[in-house]
């Protein structure tokens, strides 16, 4: 009875007694039950789906978090903080399936020096790996391992406007600093690779159907554009894409600034490489620019580099107690001294790892092809399904229906069943009423040539002239009046 109390079925429930029986018959499944064949049949289901549930949708089950770093010289603190470090948190978190790669593609773009790019590569990968990235866990991969993408890029390119790419902020700026030259030539170095960059980067995302991509604020537009194109795709052949979003972190809300006071980057050459060693450390942060206060005189923290760097890495805590040193006075050699031993002890332990790891290339090398094993599973049966659904598939094999095309048929009611009957009828009638049309005006012509003929004499040859006539109009003649002098031609032969 206990049973049937607990599922809200009182004595004088409605319901007949069978069910009530089996209500109240029912127990909890103990072990012994589920061992039987019918419910190890179900359990049996029921862990397939959830386990395949990405291959059977191809839907990510979990929220995939993806994200690529271009392999063109080496990673410095701003990239630590505003990439790395986030995307190795998340990669710990269950709730998540990872996947960080190294861009190679990308870097041939601004980069044509053989060794650079392949010493950046292998570097960055021993930078990942000294980071703790969890390979078991993550997908970590180099792009050129995985040539689905660049075969994706090739479908993307085919949905992409053209006048989106003119649109991309790396590609507008060399534009305008060819035009500020007054460069007569507005696209003066500027190479394909550049143009369509944010397609292979929309391929490195759709690849995989990632959610969450961590970026940099300068790779927004990257991802708005890649949700554009991926619904472009979506909208020609079907449902194949998740739309991603990108993931901006707080550490980047401000952007880590460099030796020069500017935005810390390559580009600027202003960087402190995340593993510098520690004398060049030492030697780097004794070039960031200060202002001319003497030791003693209170400084604004909020100004300087050198606060701001240390802030970027340290706890509240440590951050408060710093401020209070800067109103007090500290002079600029103490602190560039505290933020020197204070980050060369943060990052001891990594750049340790990193040393350890970037000696051992056997070992970078294993851990790319794990991770190009794992990525692969994904990409190729997914590539196959992208191929068929544009129509790239065995001779033999059928095309499947495009989702977004076929319209869910709705049941009609009675009125609009006759309205839409009303309509075909129509429609046929107007048809049939255009051929008569047609016809009525090839018979016309016909008779006019019949007419002309027998006033030139009725010969032969008098039949053959108009005939050629008829061709010569014929050959300039639109399609759709061709085709009717066609039949009109096939007719006048026939008078013969
Ligand atoms: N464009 C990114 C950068 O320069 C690197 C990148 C390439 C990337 N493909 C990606 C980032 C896909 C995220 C997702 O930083």
């Amino acid at each position: 009875m206990a049973s049937s109390k607990n599922l809200g079925l009182g004595s004088s429930s409605r319901y007949s007694f069978p069910l009530r029986h089996q209500l109240q018959s029912y127990k909890k499944p103990c072990l012994k039950t589920l061992c039987q064949p019918s419910w190890l049949c179900i359990i049996t289901l029921y862990v397939l789906f959830i386990t395949n549930f990405d291959k059977i949708n191809n839907m990510p089950a979990k929220q995939r978090v993806l994200t690529g770093i271009t392999t063109t010289g080496t990673p410095h603190l701003g990239n630590y903080l505003g990439a790395l470090k986030p995307a190795i948190a998340a990669s710990h978190k269950d709730q998540n399936d990872s996947f960080y790669f190294m861009a190679d593609y990308h870097a041939l773009i601004k980069c044509q020096d053989p060794n650079a790019l392949h010493q950046s590569c292998r570097d960055i990968a021993a930078i990942w790996l000294a980071l703790g990235l969890d390979t078991d866990k993550a997908t970590f991969y180099r792009q050129s391992d995985i040539p689905e993408i660049p075969q994706l890029a090739w479908l993307l390119t085919c949905m992409t406007p053209k006048g989106m790419m003119n649109r991309a902020h790396a590609y507008k700026a060399s534009v305008d600093e060819n035009t500020r030259q007054g460069n007569a030539d507005i696209d003066d170095g500027v190479n394909m690779g550049l143009y369509s960059y944010p397609i292979l980067m929309a391929a490195d995302i759709l690849m995989f159907n990632a959610h969450q991509i961590p970026v940099g604020k300068d790779q927004i537009q990257h991802i708005e554009m890649c949700r554009d194109i991926a619904a472009r795709f979506n909208h020609a052949f079907g449902e194949h894409f998740v739309l991603p979003e990108a993931m901006v972190h707080d550490g980047e809300a401000k952007v880590l600034s460099g030796l020069d006071g500017r935005k810390m980057s390559k580009s600027y050459g202003n960087i402190i490489p995340l593993f510098a060693p520690s004398d060049e450390l030492r030697r780097l942060i004794g070039q960031i620019t200060t202002n001319s206060l003497a030791p003693g005189e209170p400084k604004d923290p909020d100004t300087c580099t050198l606060f701001e760097i240390y802030a970027a890495f340290a706890t509240q805590a440590q951050t408060q107690a710093m401020r209070v040193r800067y109103a007090e006075g500290i002079g600029w050699g103490e602190m560039k001294q505290e933020l020197f031993a204070f980050l060369d002890d943060h990052l001891r332990e990594a750049r340790e790892n990193y040393n350890r790891i970037i000696q051992d290339p056997g070992f970078i090398e294993s851990e790319l092809q794990k991770g190009a094993h794992k990525a692969r599973e994904y990409t190729v049966p997914f590539m196959d399904r992208l191929r068929a659904a544009v129509g790239i598939m065995p001779v033999g094999a059928k095309v499947a229906s495009q989702v977004s095309k076929t319209k869910v048929k709705k049941e009609l009611t009675p009125e609009e069943q006759a309205k839409a009957e009303a309509g075909k009828a129509k429609a046929l009638a107007i048809a049939k009423q255009r051929e008569a049309e047609a016809q009525a005006a090839i018979d016309e012509r016909v008779q006019t040539i019949e007419n002309q003929w027998q006033a030139a004499g009725g010969s032969a040859e008098a039949l053959a002239q108009l005939c050629t006539q008829l061709e010569d109009e014929i050959s300039q003649a639109k399609k759709k009046t061709r085709k009717q002098l066609q039949q009109v031609l096939q007719a006048v032969r026939e008078l013969a």
